[in-house]
C-alpha cells in the first residue's frame, strides 16, 4: 500500500494480457485499482480487458513493446505517476534450446525483453514515493534443466539487476518473483501439445503436488509491491521446485 491511500493505487503491468500479468491485473481491480496492462498486440489487450471481472477498479491498455525504450517512453508519458510497475513481458518462443542449437538472435532477444527492458522500465517510471518496481524471473536460474541455459542467464541477471537498483532507487523499492512452472499461455510455445504430459509429471514431482497457477504468482506480486520493508529480494514461488 502507498502511503496516501484516498486516491486509487495505480499500477502498470507490462505482460498484463496473459498468464500471470492478467492474473494480477484481476485481483487489483477487485481492490480498486487504476491498472494499465501493456504488451505488444493491441489485440491480445482487447481479449485481456474483456475477460477481466467486473470490479471498483479501472482497466486500460496501451500497446508497449518492452525492448524498444520508445514504446516505454511513450508509455510512462501517457500513464503520468504510479505507484507500482510489475513486469511479467517475455516471449519464450526459441528461448529454450540445447546449447548446441543455440540461436544468437533468439538469445538476444530474450535478454532484451527480461533484463534491457526492466533495466529501461526503471530509467523511465515515474513512481509515486512508497512505490515500487516488480520483475519476473524464473525457476531456471535456480534449478537449471538440459535446454535453457539461456534463459537461466537471463533470469539470473535480472535478480542481478534488482539487487542493485533496489540499493541505486532506495527508498523506492526493486524486488523479484521466480515462478516455478505456472500453469500459463507461455506453456503452449515451450512444449506445446506435450504440456499437459510434462506438468503432470512435475506435478508428481512437487512437494505441493501440483502445477502453479498464475494467482499463486499475483499473490506474491501484491506481497512484493505492498509490505514497504521488503526490497532486493527474490520470492520464490515455485511449489518446492528448488529442492526436488
Ligand atoms: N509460466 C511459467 O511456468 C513460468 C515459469 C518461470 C518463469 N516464467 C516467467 O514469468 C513471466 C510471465 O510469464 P507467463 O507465463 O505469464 O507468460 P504469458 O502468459 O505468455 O504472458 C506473457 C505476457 O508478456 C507479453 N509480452 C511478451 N513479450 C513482450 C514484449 N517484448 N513487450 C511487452 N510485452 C510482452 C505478452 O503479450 P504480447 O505477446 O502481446 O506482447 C503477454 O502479455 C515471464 O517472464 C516468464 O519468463 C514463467
Amino acid at each position: 500500500m502507498t502511503e496516501n491511500m484516498t486516491t486509487p493505487e495505480r499500477v502498470v503491468i507490462i505482460g498484463g494480457s496473459s498468464g500471470m500479468g492478467l492474473a494480477l491485473a484481476a485481483a487489483l481491480v477487485g481492490t480498486g485499482a487504476e491498472v494499465t496492462i501493456a504488451g505488444r498486440s493491441a489485440a491480445r489487450l482487447a481479449d485481456a480487458e474483456r475477460t477481466l471481472p467486473e470490479g471498483p477498479g479501472k482497466v486500460r491498455s496501451v500497446v508497449a513493446d518492452i525492448t524498444r525504450e520508445t514504446d516505454l517512453e511513450q508509455l510512462f508519458t501517457e500513464v503520468g505517476q504510479v505507484d507500482h510497475v510489475v513486469i511479467t513481458a517475455a516471449d519464450a518462443n526459441g528461448a529454450y534450446q540445447p546449447i548446441g542449437s543455440f540461436d544468437a538472435e533468439i538469445g538476444r532477444n530474450f535478454f532484451e525483453a527480461k533484463v534491457i527492458g526492466p533495466a529501461l522500465v526503471a530509467k523511465h517510471a515515474q513512481l509515486a514515493p512508497g512505490g515500487s518496481l516488480t520483475f519476473t524471473s524464473g525457476i531456471a536460474a535456480y534449478r537449471p534443466a538440459a535446454g535453457a541455459s539461456v534463459v537461466a542467464a537471463a533470469n539470473g541477471a535480472l535478480a542481478s539487476l534488482a539487487y542493485a537498483l533496489a540499493v541505486e532507487l532506495g527508498p523506492l523499492r526493486v524486488n523479484v518473483v521466480s515462478p516455478g512452472w505456472i500453469d500459463t499461455p507461455i506453456w503452449d510455445t515451450i512444449a506445446g501439445p506435450a504440456k499437459t504430459e510434462r506438468h503432470q509429471q512435475m506435478a508428481a514431482r512437487l512437494p505441493v503436488g501440483r502445477i502453479g497457477r498464475p494467482d499463486d504468482i499475483a499473490r506474491a506480486m501484491l506481497t512484493l509491491m505492498h509490505n514497504p520493508y521488503i526490497t532486493g529480494t527474490v520470492l520464490h514461488v515455485d511449489g518446492g521446485h528448488r529442492l526436488t
